[in-house]
């Protein structure tokens, strides 16, 4: 099964990308993830994507392209792959529609998360991660057992730098603007399957299992 997660910052992607990745033993390629460690390591890459990401603005596609052809190419996406975060901007979309029609593996299918603005706003910024096994929790929604600390880990839970209310206005400007454009690009492909994600987690993965079931094992 190879598909991607369309939607806006905070739709719940990467919440539902870990569970379908588990579900129907693909990886979750987050390119969010990705950059994140780049930035913890403080690679090269990484001090380079650090400024953009703490603004909420988009890392250059030739960054974000090179990281997820060299991950595409890794044995691990052999069983198929659930990109979550990534397409972003067109020529992103194009550069990986080159890459898969190249090795002949096609997307299945395009997700694209819905949910209105303002459950948006409220789910990033009550959202805390885990900087040690980063895992996700939400302060009202998802709280963690031990208050604030990991679940998992016991790490001191911490709030991402781009989930302050300045950078998250940024990250939905730059989702409309770049971002939503895929819709259409999709659409055209006749690829694209919307799903409304406003509801809770159980429920939107029950409905997105119905969407990605006729690709299991394909
Ligand atoms: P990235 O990490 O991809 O951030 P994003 O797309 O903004 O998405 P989020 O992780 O914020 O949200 P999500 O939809 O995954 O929601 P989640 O499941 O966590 O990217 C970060 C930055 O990296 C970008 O701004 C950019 O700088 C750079 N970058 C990444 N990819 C790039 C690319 N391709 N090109 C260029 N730059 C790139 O859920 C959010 C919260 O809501 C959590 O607290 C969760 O517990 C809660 N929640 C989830 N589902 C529900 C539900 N159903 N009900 C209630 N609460 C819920």
């Amino acid at each position: 099964m190879r598909v991607v997660f369309l939607g806006a910052p905070g739709v719940g992607k990467g919440t539902q990308a870990d569970r379908i990745a588990a579900q129907f033993k693909v990886l979750k390629i987050s390119t969010g993830d990705l950059l994140r460690e780049a930035v913890r390591n403080q690679t090269k890459l990484g001090l380079e994507a650090k400024g953009y990401m703490d603004q909420g603005k988009l890392v250059p596609d030739s960054v974000v392209i090179g990281l997820v052809r060299d991950k595409l190419a890794d044995p691990s996406c052999s069983k198929g792959f659930v990109l979550d975060g990534f397409p972003r901007t067109v020529p992103q979309a194009e550069s990986l529609g080159q890459v898969l029609a190249t090795a002949r593996t096609p997307l299945h299918r395009v997700v694209n998360f819905q949910v209105p603005r303002m459950d948006v706003v409220r789910r990033l910024s009550g959202r805390r991660s885990c900087p040690k096994c980063q895992a996700t929790f939400h302060v009202d929604f998802a709280p963690s057992k031990k208050g604030d600390a990991c679940d998992r880990c016991g790490e001191r839970l911490v709030q991402r730098s781009d989930d302050k209310p300045e950078a998250i206005e940024t990250r939905l400007k730059v989702y409309e603007e770049q971002t939503a454009p895929l819709i259409r690009h999709y659409q055209q492909q006749r690829l694209l399957s919307d799903l409304d994600a406003s509801g809770p987690v159980e429920s939107v993965f029950e409905a997105l299992f119905g969407v990605l079931a006729p690709y299991h094992a394909v």
